[in-house]
């Protein structure tokens, strides 16, 4: 058995939610995280950690800002390449710019190549869980976990089904979904970190029948993920109006096939009725809100305070190629942006996006009693942040008040190249 490992640092997370309560944010300006066999068991100040636990071994962290691991809820694994195709809204990018990008993947020495730098580029980021949008290629999704299972991150993933509307090298029948999507179900759900998600790519490119495929693979494993894209953009919204003539509306479509479950994840749910929120909350389904897509796409503006209201539970997804990179800390930034443009905004404050880009995220992807925030009996999943020496964030943080201060500056001006360390479960998965 590992002995017993302190960091200490100055130490920032949510244990509860700020949306519901005022006190959500715990922080500790000398503080220590201490974990023994990959989970945490103590998180406070750090004289009081250090008495407690005078085996450990300690490292001495005090330059760096520490905050949970981040989850990422929404990105695709092909799509890194697509960064920056502008000028273009959804069923225009899709056809133009990420499908014929989606389709080297049938090249298994691209998928490699693609796998092994999406995994570490998470982790450069600081994100130690993701709920990523695979291949449509098996042998490409297979890489996909092949890399994740290396990396250490924790990943759920799966192979993208889809039988009409996109390109025929990206389209296969039913049958064949559900005997590749088992046959990968079988081999990775479960393995190590990682786990499956069925995935139709949205209900544009998804008949009833596929559909009825995605609900016949969930059944044979409850414990698996589903995910899609729902109510992105108008023009996508429309489309599947013709193509589901019979569906209440786009919700419609998963609900009518029995996809609306606690373990799914809808990307995007940008255009919404509240009738349409009331549904996806009495499912206990969770949806993936992507703020720097809808931005680049021009979708449209989530509407937060209604997801709040309504009791529907989301967290964030950098959805990369549309959205606009991997960093979380970049996209709660978006999304504190957009969200106060937004006349009948909620107002967000440092503990809400560091909640986002954190707890919010694990109780959307099934990972509340395991990752999200730093109390004891959690997984020590932990990112170290230090600004770079000379530039803007660390003038900031030297002349910051308070904790408040210092995580409105570090979620408005940090980036990749703060990321110094990434542990999952006390590993280190990424060192600068
Ligand atoms: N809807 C279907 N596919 C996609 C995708 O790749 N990205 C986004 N943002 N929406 C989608
Ligand atoms: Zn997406």
């Amino acid at each position: 058995m590992a002995g017993t490992t302190i960091i200490r640092a100055r130490v920032a997370h949510t244990p509860r939610d700020p949306f519901a309560a005022d006190d959500a944010l715990e922080t500790f300006d000398d503080g220590a995280v201490a974990f023994a066999d990959g989970t945490i068991v103590a998180t406070g100040p750090a004289t009081d950690v250090l008495a407690a636990h005078p085996e450990a071994t300690v490292h001495d962290r005090r330059d760096c800002v520490l905050i949970p691991g981040m989850v990422d809820t929404h990105v695709h694994f092909p799509q890194i390449p697509v960064i920056g195709a502008m000028g273009l809204e959804l069923l225009e990018w899709l056809a133009q710019r990420t499908l014929p990008e989606e389709a080297r993947m049938a090249d298994l020495d691209h998928a490699q190549r693609a796998a092994t730098r999406f995994t570490r580029l998470l982790a450069l980021n600081g994100t130690t869980s993701a709920l990523v949008f695979g291949s449509h290629f098996p042998q490409a999704q297979h890489a996909l976990f092949e890399a994740a299972d290396a990396s250490g991150l924790r990943i759920a993933s799966g192979l993208v089904v889809s039988d009409r509307n996109l390109r025929p090298e990206l389209e296969v029948t039913p049958e064949e979904a559900y005997a590749r999507s088992t046959e990968l179900r079988a081999r990775w759900h479960g393995h190590g970190r990682l786990r499956y998600v069925i995935t139709p790519r949205f209900s544009v490119s998804a008949t009833e029948a596929m559909l009825d495929a995605c609900r016949a693979l969930l059944d044979d494993e409850p414990t698996a993920l589903f995910t899609s894209h729902v109510n992105e953009s108008p023009g996508e919204i429309a489309f599947v109006k013709e193509l589901f003539p019979k569906a209440r509306d786009y919700i419609g479509t998963y609900e009518d096939a029995g996809l609306l479950r606690p373990c799914s994840v809808l990307a995007h749910n940008v255009h919404v009725s509240d009738e349409g929120l009331h549904r996806l909350a009495r499912a206990k389904t969770a949806v993936a809100h992507c703020p720097s897509s809808n931005a680049f796409l021009a979708s449209g503006i989530f509407p937060m305070a209604r997801h709040v209201e309504h009791g529907v539970r989301f967290g964030m997804g950098t959805d990369v190629g549309a959205g606009t990179g991997l960093s979380m800390l970049k996209e709660a930034l978006v999304a504190y942006h957009v969200q106060m443009v937004r006349s009948e905004g909620h107002m967000l404050g440092p503990a809400h996006l560091l909640y986002l880009a954190t707890a919010a995220g694990a109780k959307a992807i099934g990972l509340e009693a395991v990752a999200g925030d730093l109390t004891p009996g959690k997984a020590a999943d932990l990112v170290l942040l230090k600004p770079p020496p000379g530039g803007t964030l660390e003038a900031v943080l030297e002349e910051a008040p308070d904790w408040s201060a210092a995580l409105g500056a570090i979620f408005t001006l940090a980036r990749e190249e703060c990321v110094v360390e990434t542990r999952v479960a006390g590993d280190i998965v990424f060192r600068r």
